[in-house]
């Protein structure tokens, strides 16, 4: 109790003894002064008393707390105020008095975080990632990814053709090939970046759109070691009590080929990859000894993801630029 009546004085005579001085500072430097003497992070008078605190009885920790603060908030402004020049000589044509402009220093774009995330999870798990073409050779989209021309495979991907052997690549699957004849195992890279289908827009489609590949190769991959990495990865995305689950599907370039769907309360199981063991025949195409080397790899939608985890209902909000929407993130 006695503490405490100290306190309060000390508070008050703090106070008194800070307006005098406020009061004869006349310089910047002097109220500098006055500031790190009172406010100084180690030896600040105020984080002083502030220190005192977990001394004093429970029941009187709070108001003691509320009373610093006070003081501190009316120290504060009187600095500030004083702090501004009082005279300007007249015959400056600038007004020093006039606020700077605001800058807007603006935010992350909810897609571009997603595609952050995704690249941190898989980077703590030793991934790299590369860019690549958005204009591409059928080559690498399609062909050497076991879908030769007339491939039935084909025709689920719209594809807007620049000539006979130029598009806008469907899907970031046309990287593998690319990489695999540059590099050589062990491979652990993610190919983020556009692609482009002949959709109607609607809530869910638009004919561009982003996509992260997964590739990786060495010489004891298992498909299991791909679903317990995809399920580590959508754990680490969405929460750990996500549940996840994978069945059988076909894409040309993997076998065997599963999709994985993520559980999603009031809504159900919803799709978000496909994936599997990458084709001996594409390994061949990147050059890479299908007998000593095996890989896989996986494609995902990042605006899929950026739909699920940040509630969005249609997918075109995510691309025309609206601030009202995007300062929501
Ligand atoms: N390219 C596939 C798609 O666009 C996804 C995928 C990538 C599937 C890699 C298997 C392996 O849907």
């Amino acid at each position: 109790m006695l503490e405490l009546v100290l306190m309060v004085l000390d508070l008050n005579e703090i106070e008194r003894l800070a307006l005098k001085e406020l009061s004869q500072a006349k310089t910047g430097a002097a109220l500098e002064k006055i500031r790190i003497k009172y406010f100084g992070r180690r030896r600040g008078i105020l984080q002083n008393v502030t220190k005192q605190i977990p001394k004093l009885p429970k029941e009187q920790k709070a108001g003691i707390g509320t009373k610093i603060n006070k003081l501190r908030t009316k120290l504060e402004q009187l600095l500030n105020q004083q702090a501004k020049p009082v005279s300007i000589k007249k015959e400056s044509s600038v007004d020093l008095t006039t606020p700077g402009k605001e800058i807007d220093l603006g935010g992350t774009h909810p897609l571009t975080s997603v595609i952050d995330e995704v690249k941190e999870i898989f980077h703590s798990l030793g991934f790299s990632w590369i860019d690549g073409p958005e204009v591409e050779l059928d080559a690498y989209n399609f062909q050497k990814l076991n879908m030769p021309q007339n491939h039935p495979a084909r025709d689920v991907q719209q594809t807007y053709y620049i000539n006979d052997e130029l598009l806008l690549r469907t899907h970031t699957s046309s990287m593998q090939v690319r990489y695999m004849e540059d590099h050589k195992p062990p491979i652990r890279v993610l190919f983020p970046g556009r692609c482009y289908r002949r959709d109607m827009p609607d809530s869910t489609h638009l004919p561009s759109f982003y996509q992260i590949e997964g590739l990786l190769i060495d010489d004891a991959s298992k498909m299991s070691d791909l679903i317990g990495t995809l399920d580590y990865f959508a754990k680490s995305f969405f929460g750990k009590n996500l549940k996840t689950r994978v069945y059988g599907h076909h894409f040309a370039y993997t076998e065997p080929s599963i999709e994985m769907e993520v559980y999603y309360p009031g809504k159900g199981w919803l799709e978000i990859l496909g994936a599997g063991m990458v084709n001996p025949i594409v390994l061949k195409n990147g050059r890479i000894d299908p007998n000593k080397f095996r890989g896989w790899a996986f494609g995902m939608g990042p605006d899929r993801l950026a739909l699920l985890k940040y509630g969005i209902s249609d997918i075109r909000s995510l691309y025309n630029s609206d601030l009202r929407f995007l300062k929501q993130f």
